[in-house]
């Protein structure tokens, strides 16, 4: 019925007439739905920076900072705007790797289950810096540094493996001038290619991370520097270098101002094959014009996947409070800067119809509204094989039709309820248990929450449907969420 299969990074066209109705829960699952089999929806403007990035297909993010997960103010604004959360320092290698060969994830980890618990995904930063190291890295030279630098790469991606939406591999790696060349220091001393290995490693650790290239200054198209990263870039495509997106940090002030060519920037590097995003947005001054324009320039690249601002509040920056850069003043209410980005976020052509995610108990869709499970990698449907009902009917994926053993209803309890039972992730089951039919009830493993990257997580374990394979008749489980197509679905 629909063919919105996307490839990774890309986004979904909703078709054109139709506006995106976004609200927050599973209303809003509903609304997806409600409009994949074709009735239409009337045009709402999404009311939080998170929200409206997604109508595009896009996330919202913010650098999340420990120092303040217990300042309730931050975290009720953090929370309810931003969809995406980069660790401001928390990741870093002085923070994950404080002595060498013993990580230590303490406040890594809190970052990060701050993001999950409040349904958001993870920009994991950084893996290779020459800034922020740790004394003992930063006296290592030669292949001991090399290896230290693949060793920590393992460590730190093995801890998260299969959870972070991408990985900022390598930051700052290039000089600032007119060089065009590489930055010295210890990492670049241990042979050019470091920046290479340093990706071929991410990949292999974790091969579901997208994997980015990181640095500051590189807005400007005609910069030496800009042009240095982009010649990089270029050559990794074509040697097959694993390398998935370029994060452009994008600290705007007098001395880098905001560029007139930045979307021919953007653009440039998504011609190149590679997602683009902007990952670390702070604007000295604050203005909604500049704020506004950065907006329109990512909406106006398809590869442009999302925004990061570097903090919440003018308060938490780390420009500190008197240079005014961030969407919130330091008493946490919304600046000029913030309606203009909203503004030009509600104005971009709607596309997604991702299920948003439902942080919270939502009202009940009708029950007569029923949708199909269909799986992004498989093309496939969730399917009852013959139709049967008996408990513990285990579930498969076949080609989608419209016979009601492929039709769900998403009730209020948050249960996907097929022929009068309910879809049941078996008791204790770990990754890779298959899911079944089981009489319904109001257990948290009959509980489904639909996750804003596609995938759908079980209340009882947080583990992802998946299904093992593309065939039909191939099993559909819950597995280890790594975000990949075949743990992504849609509403068909
Ligand atoms: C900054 C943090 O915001 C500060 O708290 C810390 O003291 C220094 O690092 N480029 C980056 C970020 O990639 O990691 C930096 O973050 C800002 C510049």
């Amino acid at each position: 019925m629909i063919d919105n299969v996307v490839p990774d990074g890309g986004h979904r066209k909703r078709p054109s007439g139709f506006r995106n109705t976004l609200i927050i829960g599973s209303v809003g699952v509903l609304s997806a739905g409600l409009v994949l089999v074709g009735m239409s929806t009337t045009a709402n403007a999404a009311s939080t920076l998170g929200a409206s990035a997604q109508q595009s297909g896009r996330y919202f993010g913010t650098a999340i900072s420990t120092a303040h997960l217990g300042d309730s103010q931050y975290t009720t604004i953090a929370n309810a705007e931003f969809n995406m959360v980069t660790p401001e320092n928390e990741m870093k290698i002085d923070a994950t790797e404080p002595n060498q060969g013993q990580f230590n994830f303490t406040n890594g980890d809190r970052v990060f289950n701050w993001a999950r618990q409040n349904g958001k995904r993870v920009r994991g930063h950084t893996l290779a810096w020459h800034s922020q190291q740790p004394g003992w890295m930063q006296s290592l030279s030669g292949s001991a540094l090399r290896n230290a630098m693949i060793n920590h790469i393992n460590g730190v991606m093995a801890h998260y493996r299969g959870n972070i939406y991408a990985w900022d591999v390598v930051n700052e790696a290039f000089a600032d001038g007119s060089s065009g060349g590489r930055r010295s220091s210890n990492l670049q001393s241990t042979g050019n290619d470091w920046i290479e290995v340093a990706f071929r490693t991410a990949r292999a650790a974790d091969p579901n991370a997208k994997l980015c290239y990181n640095d500051y200054n590189t807005d400007n198209w005609t910069a030496a520097k800009t042009q240095g990263v982009f010649r990089m870039v270029q050559d990794f495509k074509q040697r097959g270098v694993p390398i998935d997106c370029v994060g452009f940090q994008s600290h705007f002030n007098g001395n880098s101002p905001y560029p007139s060519n930045y979307r021919t920037t953007l653009s440039s590097f998504a011609n190149l094959g590679v997602d683009v995003a902007i990952t670390e947005l702070d604007i000295q001054g604050g203005s909604a014009t500049t704020y506004a324009n950065v907006v329109n320039d990512c909406l106006a690249v398809a590869r442009c996947v999302g925004i990061t601002t570097w903090g919440v509040r003018d308060s938490d920056s780390w420009l500190g409070a008197g240079a005014s850069p961030l969407l919130f003043d330091s008493g946490g209410n919304k600046k000029p800067a913030y309606t203009a980005v909203l503004n030009a976020l509600n104005a971009s052509p709607t596309v997604s119809p991702t299920p948003t995610t439902s942080p919270s108990p939502s009202t009940s869709p009708s029950p007569s509204t029923t949708f199909r499970l269909r799986n992004e990698g498989a093309g496939r449907c969730v399917d009852s094989p013959n139709s049967a009902t008996a408990n513990g009917t285990l579930f498969q994926i076949f080609d989608c039709h419209t016979n009601p053993n492929q039709r769900f209803t998403y009730s209020a309890g948050k249960r996907l309820e097929i022929l009068g039972k309910c879809l049941d992730s078996p008791t204790g089951a770990g990754s890779g248990t298959r899911v079944q039919l089981w009489d319904c009830h109001t257990g948290t493993n009959q509980q489904w929450n639909f996750n804003t990257n596609g995938t759908v997580t079980n209340g009882a374990n947080n583990l992802c449907l998946a299904v093992t394979a593309t065939t039909n008749t191939s099993p559909v489980t819950i597995a280890t969420c790594n975000g990949s197509a075949n743990q992504r679905w849609t509403m068909a």
